[in-house]
């Protein structure tokens, strides 16, 4: 069965010494609860995942790098590989987030290579989609999402899929305020799922966790997290705040 998971991106926020703060505080509480059905992971900046993961219970809390390089290794300054993330004990890779397809030019093609690093090194890719304002209010945002898919994910094997977490992330409701509906994150939520099936098999999509990102806040997690497709978040700003963050866990 497929889990639920809630993970932060902390995008390009906090010093190193408020990363390990935040990420204690999360770590405290997540431990005195023992949300066990909840995989929890924190999306840190490059230079904070090994002293995050020294500071929290990796049984519980996972790290996550919100990018890695499109090569092995090598003569890209300024680059960091998916070895070198996985050599500090994180788990997990953010790919494909609209921020860095929009602003820095990543394109399906750099993602395969992406896909493929991440994969090879067992890492767990969080794999992100979503459709910007224009596709929405033009009526086409099922059609753009799942070509998103196709044009990446959905040329893994079934083997390599089954490993990936995907998370829908509609642009126009990041950072923004403004959150899908209810309706409008379960109906693309069950799109997505019916494309994994059709690509890949009704299990494999059974299997296979999908997360909301954009504007989830402690006041609409619970509604989102209760459609049956939606199998956690990826949350941006709200994951900044441990209280906040530990209240958007606790949703389920
Ligand atoms: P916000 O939660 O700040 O809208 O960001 C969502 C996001 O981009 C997570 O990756």
């Amino acid at each position: 069965m497929r889990k639920k998971v809630v993970a932060g991106n902390w995008k390009c926020n906090t010093t190193l010494q408020e990363g390990v703060e935040l990420a204690k505080a999360v770590n405290s509480v997540v431990k005195e609860k023992g949300a066990n059905d909840v995989v929890v992971v924190l999306g840190t900046p490059f230079t904070h995942l090994s002293k995050v993961v020294e500071n929290v219970d990796t049984k519980r809390i996972g790290v996550s790098s919100q990018n890695c390089a499109a090569e092995a290794k090598g003569a890209f300054t300024g680059e960091v590989s998916a070895a070198m993330v996985k050599s500090t004990g994180a788990e997990y890779v953010i790919l494909g987030h609209s921020e860095r397809r929009e602003y820095y030019g990543e394109t399906s093609e750099i993602l395969n290579k992406k896909l493929a690093l991440t994969l090879e090194n067992s890492l767990t890719p969080i794999y992100c989609c979503g459709e910007p304002l224009e596709i929405r209010e033009a009526g086409n945002q099922k059609e753009y999402v799942i070509n998103q898919l196709k044009e990446t994910v959905f040329k893994l094997n079934a083997d390599d899929f089954g490993k990936i977490i995907v998370a829908y992330e509609p642009i126009w409701a990041i950072g923004t305020g403004k959150t899908a509906t209810t309706e409008q994150a379960q109906e693309m939520h069950k799109d997505i799922r019916d494309a994994i099936a059709a690509q890949f098999g009704q299990e494999v999509a059974n299997n296979t966790s999908i997360l909301y990102g954009g504007s989830c806040n402690p006041k609409n997690a619970n509604e989102l997290f209760a459609n049956p497709d939606v199998d956690g978040g990826l949350i941006g700003g709200a994951s900044l705040k441990a209280e906040d963050f530990i209240q958007i866990i606790n949703a389920y």
